[in-house]
Protein backbone atom coordinates (compact mmCIF):
# COMPACT_ATOMS: atom_id res chain seq x y z
CA UNK A 1 0.00 0.00 0.00
CA UNK A 2 1.62 3.45 -0.64
CA UNK A 3 1.75 5.74 1.41
CA UNK A 4 -0.15 8.63 1.86
CA UNK A 5 0.77 12.13 3.58
CA UNK A 6 4.27 12.36 4.63
CA UNK A 7 6.78 10.07 3.06
CA UNK A 8 8.32 7.80 5.11
CA UNK A 9 11.89 9.35 4.84
CA UNK A 10 10.83 12.19 7.39
CA UNK A 11 9.90 9.66 10.26
CA UNK A 12 12.83 8.77 12.32
CA UNK A 13 11.84 5.13 12.01
CA UNK A 14 11.86 2.12 9.61
CA UNK A 15 7.97 2.75 8.58
CA UNK A 16 8.22 0.62 5.70
CA UNK A 17 9.72 -2.46 7.68
CA UNK A 18 6.00 -2.48 9.64
CA UNK A 19 4.04 -6.11 8.40
CA UNK A 20 0.61 -6.08 7.96
CA UNK A 21 -0.64 -9.68 8.85
CA UNK A 22 -1.54 -11.70 6.07
CA UNK A 23 -5.73 -12.22 6.23
CA UNK A 24 -6.26 -16.41 7.15
CA UNK A 25 -5.03 -17.40 10.19
CA UNK A 26 -5.12 -21.34 10.43
CA UNK A 27 -7.80 -22.89 12.14
CA UNK A 28 -7.53 -21.15 15.76
CA UNK A 29 -10.05 -18.94 15.60
CA UNK A 30 -10.31 -15.39 12.84
CA UNK A 31 -8.95 -13.56 15.82
CA UNK A 32 -6.88 -15.39 18.16
CA UNK A 33 -4.19 -13.54 19.05
CA UNK A 34 -4.90 -9.93 18.66
CA UNK A 35 -4.85 -7.16 20.50
CA UNK A 36 -6.82 -3.76 21.12
CA UNK A 37 -4.24 -1.48 22.27
CA UNK A 38 -4.88 2.34 23.44
CA UNK A 39 -2.35 4.95 22.97
CA UNK A 40 -2.95 8.70 23.37
CA UNK A 41 -0.60 10.52 21.16
CA UNK A 42 0.73 13.54 22.98
CA UNK A 43 2.36 15.54 19.97
CA UNK A 44 2.03 16.65 17.03
CA UNK A 45 4.92 14.23 16.01
CA UNK A 46 3.36 11.27 17.26
CA UNK A 47 0.22 11.86 15.78
CA UNK A 48 1.78 11.86 12.77
CA UNK A 49 3.74 8.76 13.29
CA UNK A 50 0.55 6.99 14.21
CA UNK A 51 -1.36 7.78 11.42
CA UNK A 52 1.19 6.77 9.12
CA UNK A 53 1.77 3.70 10.58
CA UNK A 54 -1.75 2.92 10.84
CA UNK A 55 -2.65 3.97 7.37
CA UNK A 56 0.02 1.59 5.99
CA UNK A 57 -0.98 -1.30 8.22
CA UNK A 58 -4.45 -0.86 7.19
CA UNK A 59 -4.84 -1.91 11.48
CA UNK A 60 -8.53 -1.67 12.40
CA UNK A 61 -9.60 1.10 13.99
CA UNK A 62 -11.89 1.50 16.86
CA UNK A 63 -11.87 4.53 17.95
CA UNK A 64 -11.71 7.06 16.47
CA UNK A 65 -13.15 4.98 12.80
CA UNK A 66 -10.10 6.36 10.43
CA UNK A 67 -6.37 7.54 10.55
CA UNK A 68 -7.09 10.83 9.82
CA UNK A 69 -9.27 11.49 12.56
CA UNK A 70 -6.27 10.78 15.16
CA UNK A 71 -5.91 14.11 16.87
CA UNK A 72 -3.63 14.66 19.56
CA UNK A 73 -4.61 14.20 23.51
CA UNK A 74 -7.68 11.96 22.44
CA UNK A 75 -7.71 8.16 22.65
CA UNK A 76 -6.70 5.67 19.72
CA UNK A 77 -8.19 2.16 20.29
CA UNK A 78 -6.96 -0.24 17.78
CA UNK A 79 -6.82 -4.11 17.18
CA UNK A 80 -3.99 -5.20 16.10
CA UNK A 81 -3.71 -8.57 14.66
CA UNK A 82 -1.42 -10.98 16.06
CA UNK A 83 1.50 -10.94 13.01
CA UNK A 84 1.44 -7.20 13.29
CA UNK A 85 1.62 -6.66 16.88
CA UNK A 86 5.03 -8.43 16.16
CA UNK A 87 6.48 -5.67 14.43
CA UNK A 88 4.28 -2.66 15.84
CA UNK A 89 4.44 -3.09 19.46
CA UNK A 90 8.44 -2.88 19.29
CA UNK A 91 7.95 -0.12 16.57
CA UNK A 92 5.61 1.96 19.24
CA UNK A 93 8.59 1.31 22.17
CA UNK A 94 11.19 2.50 19.83
CA UNK A 95 9.17 5.86 18.46
CA UNK A 96 8.86 6.00 22.50
CA UNK A 97 5.00 6.07 21.97
CA UNK A 98 3.37 4.69 25.75
CA UNK A 99 0.32 2.44 24.53
CA UNK A 100 -2.04 0.26 26.86
CA UNK A 101 -3.20 -3.16 25.92
CA UNK A 102 -7.14 -2.82 26.62
CA UNK A 103 -7.57 -6.68 25.43
CA UNK A 104 -4.90 -9.14 25.42
CA UNK A 105 -6.32 -11.66 23.33
CA UNK A 106 -9.19 -10.57 21.36
CA UNK A 107 -10.35 -14.52 19.88
CA UNK A 108 -10.59 -15.40 23.98
CA UNK A 109 -12.36 -12.11 25.10
CA UNK A 110 -15.27 -13.42 22.26
CA UNK A 111 -15.24 -16.77 23.39
CA UNK A 112 -15.66 -15.53 27.04
CA UNK A 113 -18.90 -13.05 25.29
CA UNK A 114 -20.12 -16.64 23.23
CA UNK A 115 -19.55 -19.01 25.44
CA UNK A 116 -21.67 -17.69 27.74
CA UNK A 117 -24.66 -17.63 25.59
CA UNK A 118 -24.65 -21.26 25.13
CA UNK A 119 -25.75 -21.71 28.67
CA UNK A 120 -28.64 -18.88 28.39
CA UNK A 121 -32.35 -20.31 28.24
CA UNK A 122 -34.18 -20.03 25.04
CA UNK A 123 -37.24 -18.75 26.21
CA UNK A 124 -40.06 -18.37 23.61
CA UNK A 125 -41.14 -15.10 22.10
CA UNK A 126 -43.61 -14.38 24.92
CA UNK A 127 -40.87 -14.07 27.26
CA UNK A 128 -38.21 -12.87 25.41
CA UNK A 129 -35.22 -12.10 27.30
CA UNK A 130 -33.71 -8.79 26.46
CA UNK A 131 -30.84 -8.58 28.31
CA UNK A 132 -28.79 -10.84 25.82
CA UNK A 133 -27.41 -10.02 22.23
CA UNK A 134 -30.26 -11.11 19.66
CA UNK A 135 -29.42 -12.76 16.20
CA UNK A 136 -31.12 -10.79 13.39
CA UNK A 137 -33.08 -13.74 12.97
CA UNK A 138 -33.87 -13.74 16.42
CA UNK A 139 -35.05 -9.97 16.24
CA UNK A 140 -36.96 -10.28 12.82
CA UNK A 141 -38.84 -13.10 14.40
CA UNK A 142 -39.80 -10.82 17.46
CA UNK A 143 -41.10 -8.13 15.43
CA UNK A 144 -43.41 -10.37 13.59
CA UNK A 145 -44.21 -11.06 16.66
CA UNK A 146 -45.26 -7.70 18.25
CA UNK A 147 -46.76 -7.01 15.51
CA UNK A 148 -49.18 -9.76 16.12
CA UNK A 149 -49.72 -9.45 19.54
CA UNK A 150 -49.87 -5.86 19.85
CA UNK A 151 -52.02 -4.47 16.69
CA UNK A 152 -53.31 -1.94 19.39
CA UNK A 153 -50.22 0.57 19.58
CA UNK A 154 -47.18 -1.28 17.30
CA UNK A 155 -47.71 -1.54 13.16
CA UNK A 156 -44.77 -3.23 11.15
CA UNK A 157 -44.07 -2.22 7.74
CA UNK A 158 -40.97 -2.56 5.43
CA UNK A 159 -39.12 0.48 4.06
CA UNK A 160 -37.37 -1.70 0.94
CA UNK A 161 -34.97 -4.20 0.79
CA UNK A 162 -31.45 -4.22 1.56
CA UNK A 163 -28.24 -5.21 -1.03
CA UNK A 164 -28.84 -8.93 -0.27
CA UNK A 165 -32.39 -8.72 -0.16
CA UNK A 166 -33.62 -8.39 3.39
CA UNK A 167 -36.50 -6.52 4.07
CA UNK A 168 -35.56 -3.04 5.91
CA UNK A 169 -38.22 -3.41 8.87
CA UNK A 170 -39.98 -0.38 11.07
CA UNK A 171 -42.13 -0.50 14.00
CA UNK A 172 -43.96 2.45 13.94
CA UNK A 173 -45.49 2.53 17.62
CA UNK A 174 -48.02 4.61 19.15
CA UNK A 175 -51.93 5.21 20.09
CA UNK A 176 -53.92 5.62 16.79
CA UNK A 177 -55.46 8.25 18.65
CA UNK A 178 -55.80 11.19 15.89
CA UNK A 179 -54.89 11.56 12.44
CA UNK A 180 -52.09 14.05 12.43
CA UNK A 181 -49.29 13.24 15.33
CA UNK A 182 -45.75 14.14 15.34
CA UNK A 183 -42.91 11.39 15.49
CA UNK A 184 -39.46 10.60 16.60
CA UNK A 185 -37.55 8.16 14.30
CA UNK A 186 -34.90 5.98 16.12
CA UNK A 187 -32.46 3.80 14.19
CA UNK A 188 -30.08 1.07 15.92
CA UNK A 189 -27.54 -0.73 13.97
CA UNK A 190 -26.05 1.50 10.88
CA UNK A 191 -23.10 0.10 12.23
CA UNK A 192 -22.94 -3.54 12.30
CA UNK A 193 -20.31 -4.39 14.68
CA UNK A 194 -22.12 -1.91 17.62
CA UNK A 195 -24.51 -4.72 19.14
CA UNK A 196 -25.69 -2.46 21.75
CA UNK A 197 -27.37 -0.80 19.52
CA UNK A 198 -29.82 -3.02 18.32
CA UNK A 199 -30.31 -4.37 21.85
CA UNK A 200 -31.40 -0.46 22.78
CA UNK A 201 -33.86 -0.34 20.40
CA UNK A 202 -35.40 -3.73 21.54
CA UNK A 203 -35.22 -2.44 24.85
CA UNK A 204 -37.08 0.62 23.96
CA UNK A 205 -40.03 -1.19 22.18
CA UNK A 206 -40.19 -3.51 25.29
CA UNK A 207 -40.30 -0.39 28.13
CA UNK A 208 -42.66 1.04 25.49
CA UNK A 209 -45.66 -1.60 25.39
CA UNK A 210 -45.25 -2.36 29.50
CA UNK A 211 -45.07 1.21 30.30
CA UNK A 212 -47.96 2.03 28.91
CA UNK A 213 -50.57 0.31 30.63
CA UNK A 214 -48.59 2.04 34.18
CA UNK A 215 -46.36 5.02 33.52
CA UNK A 216 -48.26 8.33 33.02
CA UNK A 217 -45.11 9.85 30.99
CA UNK A 218 -45.18 6.61 28.81
CA UNK A 219 -48.67 7.01 28.14
CA UNK A 220 -48.40 10.57 27.07
CA UNK A 221 -45.82 9.99 24.75
CA UNK A 222 -47.22 7.16 22.90
CA UNK A 223 -50.70 9.17 22.79
CA UNK A 224 -49.37 12.65 21.66
CA UNK A 225 -46.58 11.05 18.79
CA UNK A 226 -45.81 8.14 16.74
CA UNK A 227 -41.70 6.79 17.30
CA UNK A 228 -40.94 4.67 14.17
CA UNK A 229 -38.34 2.28 15.19
CA UNK A 230 -35.79 0.78 13.12
CA UNK A 231 -34.02 -1.60 15.39
CA UNK A 232 -31.39 -3.17 12.62
CA UNK A 233 -31.01 -0.65 9.94
CA UNK A 234 -27.70 -2.83 8.81
CA UNK A 235 -29.16 -6.03 8.00
CA UNK A 236 -26.29 -7.28 6.17
CA UNK A 237 -23.69 -6.32 8.00
CA UNK A 238 -25.22 -7.27 11.51
CA UNK A 239 -26.14 -10.76 10.12
CA UNK A 240 -22.41 -11.08 8.78
CA UNK A 241 -21.17 -9.83 11.92
CA UNK A 242 -22.74 -12.91 13.79
CA UNK A 243 -22.08 -15.19 11.06
CA UNK A 244 -18.45 -14.29 9.76
CA UNK A 245 -16.76 -11.00 11.29
CA UNK A 246 -17.76 -9.99 14.62
CA UNK A 247 -16.16 -6.43 13.79
CA UNK A 248 -17.78 -5.74 10.71
CA UNK A 249 -18.64 -2.43 10.36
CA UNK A 250 -19.85 -1.37 7.17
CA UNK A 251 -22.98 -3.11 4.59
CA UNK A 252 -22.11 -5.83 2.47
CA UNK A 253 -21.92 -4.12 -1.19
CA UNK A 254 -19.90 -5.58 -3.72
CA UNK A 255 -17.97 -3.20 -5.46
CA UNK A 256 -17.21 -3.85 -9.34
CA UNK A 257 -13.11 -3.19 -9.00
CA UNK A 258 -12.06 -4.65 -5.62
CA UNK A 259 -12.38 -7.32 -3.72
CA UNK A 260 -13.55 -4.80 -0.48
CA UNK A 261 -17.10 -5.70 0.48
CA UNK A 262 -19.37 -2.81 2.22
CA UNK A 263 -19.84 0.95 2.26
CA UNK A 264 -19.99 2.72 5.83
CA UNK A 265 -23.93 3.80 5.55
CA UNK A 266 -23.18 5.99 8.01
CA UNK A 267 -20.94 8.02 5.41
CA UNK A 268 -23.15 7.49 2.41
CA UNK A 269 -25.78 10.69 2.84
CA UNK A 270 -26.24 13.21 0.69
CA UNK A 271 -24.91 15.97 2.38
CA UNK A 272 -20.87 16.75 2.04
CA UNK A 273 -20.68 13.40 0.69
CA UNK A 274 -17.09 12.25 0.79
CA UNK A 275 -15.89 15.32 2.17
CA UNK A 276 -13.55 15.52 5.35
CA UNK A 277 -13.78 12.89 7.73
CA UNK A 278 -14.86 9.94 4.89
CA UNK A 279 -12.86 8.20 2.55
CA UNK A 280 -12.97 6.87 -0.89
CA UNK A 281 -10.84 4.31 -1.22
CA UNK A 282 -13.70 0.83 -0.90
CA UNK A 283 -11.25 -1.10 1.77
CA UNK A 284 -11.42 1.67 4.39
CA UNK A 285 -13.58 1.36 7.13
CA UNK A 286 -15.46 4.86 6.08
CA UNK A 287 -15.58 4.23 2.88
CA UNK A 288 -17.84 6.91 1.64
CA UNK A 289 -19.42 4.44 -1.59
CA UNK A 290 -19.57 5.27 -4.98
CA UNK A 291 -22.14 7.61 -5.00
CA UNK A 292 -24.32 9.18 -2.33
CA UNK A 293 -27.31 7.19 -1.28
CA UNK A 294 -26.00 4.33 -3.09
CA UNK A 295 -26.33 1.58 -0.34
CA UNK A 296 -29.96 0.43 -0.80
CA UNK A 297 -30.54 0.87 3.17
CA UNK A 298 -29.51 4.14 2.90
CA UNK A 299 -31.73 5.36 0.00
CA UNK A 300 -34.40 3.33 1.44
CA UNK A 301 -34.35 5.08 4.73
CA UNK A 302 -33.73 8.63 3.15
CA UNK A 303 -36.47 8.25 0.94
CA UNK A 304 -39.22 7.30 3.95
CA UNK A 305 -37.89 10.37 6.06
CA UNK A 306 -37.72 12.96 3.06
CA UNK A 307 -41.41 12.01 2.89
CA UNK A 308 -42.16 12.63 6.46
CA UNK A 309 -39.84 15.07 7.43
CA UNK A 310 -43.06 17.24 8.26
CA UNK A 311 -44.11 14.76 10.79
CA UNK A 312 -41.20 13.74 12.21
CA UNK A 313 -39.70 16.41 14.99
CA UNK A 314 -36.70 14.30 16.20
CA UNK A 315 -33.64 11.78 14.59
CA UNK A 316 -32.26 9.66 17.01
CA UNK A 317 -29.18 7.29 15.52
CA UNK A 318 -27.57 4.71 18.06
CA UNK A 319 -24.33 3.77 18.14
CA UNK A 320 -21.25 2.77 20.08
CA UNK A 321 -18.70 3.54 21.72
CA UNK A 322 -17.74 6.49 23.61
CA UNK A 323 -20.15 7.66 25.57
CA UNK A 324 -21.38 10.52 24.20
CA UNK A 325 -24.34 12.13 23.20
CA UNK A 326 -24.12 14.61 20.28
CA UNK A 327 -25.95 16.84 17.64
CA UNK A 328 -25.04 18.80 14.12
CA UNK A 329 -23.14 19.34 12.68
CA UNK A 330 -20.90 16.58 12.04
CA UNK A 331 -19.17 17.89 9.12
CA UNK A 332 -18.23 21.42 10.29
CA UNK A 333 -17.18 23.50 13.03
CA UNK A 334 -20.50 25.71 13.43
CA UNK A 335 -23.21 26.09 15.42
CA UNK A 336 -26.24 25.27 14.00
CA UNK A 337 -29.15 27.63 14.26
CA UNK A 338 -31.46 27.22 17.22
CA UNK A 339 -28.65 26.12 18.92
CA UNK A 340 -30.01 26.60 22.37
CA UNK A 341 -32.62 24.28 22.00
CA UNK A 342 -30.76 21.36 21.39
CA UNK A 343 -28.42 22.07 23.70
CA UNK A 344 -30.54 22.52 26.61
CA UNK A 345 -32.17 18.95 25.36
CA UNK A 346 -28.73 17.45 25.38
CA UNK A 347 -27.57 18.92 28.97
CA UNK A 348 -30.96 17.74 30.46
CA UNK A 349 -30.57 14.35 28.53
CA UNK A 350 -27.43 13.65 30.11
CA UNK A 351 -28.39 14.68 33.16
CA UNK A 352 -31.12 12.32 33.18
CA UNK A 353 -28.71 9.51 31.93
CA UNK A 354 -26.59 10.25 35.06
CA UNK A 355 -29.50 10.08 37.49
CA UNK A 356 -29.66 6.31 37.01
CA UNK A 357 -26.19 4.74 37.60
CA UNK A 358 -23.92 7.82 37.70
CA UNK A 359 -22.18 7.36 34.26
CA UNK A 360 -21.67 10.90 32.24
CA UNK A 361 -22.23 11.33 29.12
CA UNK A 362 -20.36 14.41 27.33
CA UNK A 363 -22.33 16.25 25.26
CA UNK A 364 -22.19 19.17 22.13
CA UNK A 365 -21.39 19.41 18.35
CA UNK A 366 -20.35 15.67 16.79
CA UNK A 367 -17.74 17.68 14.71
CA UNK A 368 -16.12 19.04 17.96
CA UNK A 369 -17.07 16.37 20.36
CA UNK A 370 -16.02 13.50 18.60
CA UNK A 371 -14.54 14.18 14.84
CA UNK A 372 -15.60 15.75 11.91
CA UNK A 373 -17.31 13.47 9.47
CA UNK A 374 -19.17 14.28 6.33
CA UNK A 375 -22.16 12.29 4.93
CA UNK A 376 -23.65 11.37 8.08
CA UNK A 377 -27.52 10.34 8.61
CA UNK A 378 -27.79 13.18 11.88
CA UNK A 379 -26.33 15.72 9.74
CA UNK A 380 -28.55 14.77 6.44
CA UNK A 381 -31.86 14.52 8.51
CA UNK A 382 -31.26 17.88 10.37
CA UNK A 383 -30.36 19.38 6.68
CA UNK A 384 -33.77 17.70 5.37
CA UNK A 385 -35.96 19.33 8.07
CA UNK A 386 -35.93 17.67 11.32
CA UNK A 387 -34.93 20.08 14.09
CA UNK A 388 -33.70 17.54 16.92
CA UNK A 389 -31.25 15.51 15.55
CA UNK A 390 -29.38 13.30 17.75
CA UNK A 391 -26.44 10.47 17.86
CA UNK A 392 -26.25 8.58 21.03
CA UNK A 393 -22.19 6.56 21.40
CA UNK A 394 -23.89 4.39 24.27
CA UNK A 395 -21.43 2.61 26.52
CA UNK A 396 -18.81 1.96 26.92
CA UNK A 397 -15.15 4.09 26.78
CA UNK A 398 -13.17 1.15 25.39
CA UNK A 399 -12.83 -1.69 28.42
CA UNK A 400 -15.22 -3.20 26.51
CA UNK A 401 -15.66 -1.55 23.31
CA UNK A 402 -18.02 -3.63 21.02
CA UNK A 403 -18.07 -6.62 23.15
CA UNK A 404 -19.88 -5.03 25.47
CA UNK A 405 -20.76 -7.72 27.82
CA UNK A 406 -24.46 -9.03 28.36
CA UNK A 407 -24.59 -8.28 32.08
CA UNK A 408 -24.39 -4.43 30.83
CA UNK A 409 -27.02 -4.40 28.82
CA UNK A 410 -29.64 -3.85 31.06
CA UNK A 411 -27.86 -0.77 32.88
CA UNK A 412 -26.71 0.41 29.27
CA UNK A 413 -30.00 0.55 28.21
CA UNK A 414 -32.02 1.69 31.65
CA UNK A 415 -29.74 4.67 31.31
CA UNK A 416 -30.46 5.40 27.97
CA UNK A 417 -34.46 5.72 27.89
CA UNK A 418 -34.19 8.43 30.56
CA UNK A 419 -32.24 10.03 28.17
CA UNK A 420 -34.56 9.47 25.16
CA UNK A 421 -37.83 10.39 27.57
CA UNK A 422 -36.22 13.15 28.43
CA UNK A 423 -35.59 14.17 24.53
CA UNK A 424 -38.55 13.12 24.00
CA UNK A 425 -40.88 15.02 26.42
CA UNK A 426 -38.82 18.40 25.44
CA UNK A 427 -40.45 17.90 22.27
CA UNK A 428 -43.51 17.89 23.57
CA UNK A 429 -43.14 21.65 24.99
CA UNK A 430 -42.26 24.79 23.37
CA UNK A 431 -38.98 25.58 23.32
CA UNK A 432 -37.81 29.37 23.15
C1 LIG B 1 -15.78 -12.30 30.57
O1 LIG B 1 -17.12 -11.83 30.68
C2 LIG B 1 -17.51 -11.28 31.93
C3 LIG B 1 -18.94 -10.84 31.87
O2 LIG B 1 -19.73 -11.64 31.07
C4 LIG B 1 -16.62 -10.12 32.28
O3 LIG B 1 -16.94 -9.63 33.55
C5 LIG B 1 -15.17 -10.55 32.23
O4 LIG B 1 -14.34 -9.44 32.48
C6 LIG B 1 -14.83 -11.14 30.87
N1 LIG B 1 -13.46 -11.58 30.81
C7 LIG B 1 -12.69 -11.28 29.77
C8 LIG B 1 -11.31 -11.84 29.82
O5 LIG B 1 -13.05 -10.58 28.85
C1 LIG C 1 -48.29 -6.17 10.50
O1 LIG C 1 -49.61 -6.50 10.82
C2 LIG C 1 -50.58 -5.90 9.98
C3 LIG C 1 -51.94 -6.18 10.54
O2 LIG C 1 -52.08 -7.46 10.97
C4 LIG C 1 -50.42 -6.45 8.57
O3 LIG C 1 -51.33 -5.85 7.68
C5 LIG C 1 -48.99 -6.13 8.11
O4 LIG C 1 -48.76 -6.68 6.83
C6 LIG C 1 -47.97 -6.66 9.09
N1 LIG C 1 -46.66 -6.18 8.68
C7 LIG C 1 -45.75 -6.95 8.10
C8 LIG C 1 -44.52 -6.28 7.62
O5 LIG C 1 -45.89 -8.14 7.96
C1 LIG D 1 -35.03 15.94 32.03
O1 LIG D 1 -33.87 15.85 32.81
C2 LIG D 1 -33.62 16.99 33.63
C3 LIG D 1 -32.27 16.78 34.28
O2 LIG D 1 -32.24 15.59 35.04
C4 LIG D 1 -34.74 17.13 34.63
O3 LIG D 1 -34.53 18.30 35.41
C5 LIG D 1 -36.06 17.24 33.89
O4 LIG D 1 -37.10 17.26 34.82
C6 LIG D 1 -36.23 16.07 32.95
N1 LIG D 1 -37.44 16.29 32.20
C7 LIG D 1 -38.33 15.34 32.06
C8 LIG D 1 -39.53 15.76 31.30
O5 LIG D 1 -38.17 14.21 32.45
C1 LIG E 1 -35.49 27.81 14.39
O1 LIG E 1 -36.61 28.22 15.14
C2 LIG E 1 -37.54 29.00 14.44
C3 LIG E 1 -38.59 29.50 15.42
O2 LIG E 1 -39.00 28.46 16.28
C4 LIG E 1 -38.14 28.14 13.32
O3 LIG E 1 -39.06 28.88 12.57
C5 LIG E 1 -37.00 27.64 12.42
O4 LIG E 1 -37.53 26.77 11.45
C6 LIG E 1 -35.95 26.93 13.23
N1 LIG E 1 -34.84 26.60 12.38
C7 LIG E 1 -34.27 25.40 12.34
C8 LIG E 1 -33.14 25.23 11.40
O5 LIG E 1 -34.65 24.46 13.02
ZN1 LIG F 1 -21.32 3.66 14.74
Amino acid sequence: MPLRGRPAALLPLCLLCLQAALPLRGHRGRYAGDKVIRVVPESKRETQILRAAFNRLKVDLWQPSSPFHIVEGTVTDVRVPQNTSRSLLPYLQQADIAYTILISDLQKAIENQTGSRTYRNRRSLSEYNYEVYHSLEEIQGWMYHLNKTHSDLVHMFSVGKSYEGRPLLVLKLGKRSRPYKKAVWMDCGIHAREWIGPAFCQWFVKEALQMYQIDPAMRKMLTQLYFYVMPVFNVDGYHFSWTNDRFWRKTRSKNARFRCHGVDANRNWKVKWCDEGASFHPCDDTYCGPFPESEPEVKAVAHFLRKHRKQIKAYLSFHAYAQMLLYPYSYKYATIPNFSCVESAAYNAVNALQSAHGVRYRYGPASSTLYVSSGSSMDWAYKNGIPYAFAFELRDTGHFGFLLPETLIKPTCTETMLAVKNITLHLLKKCH
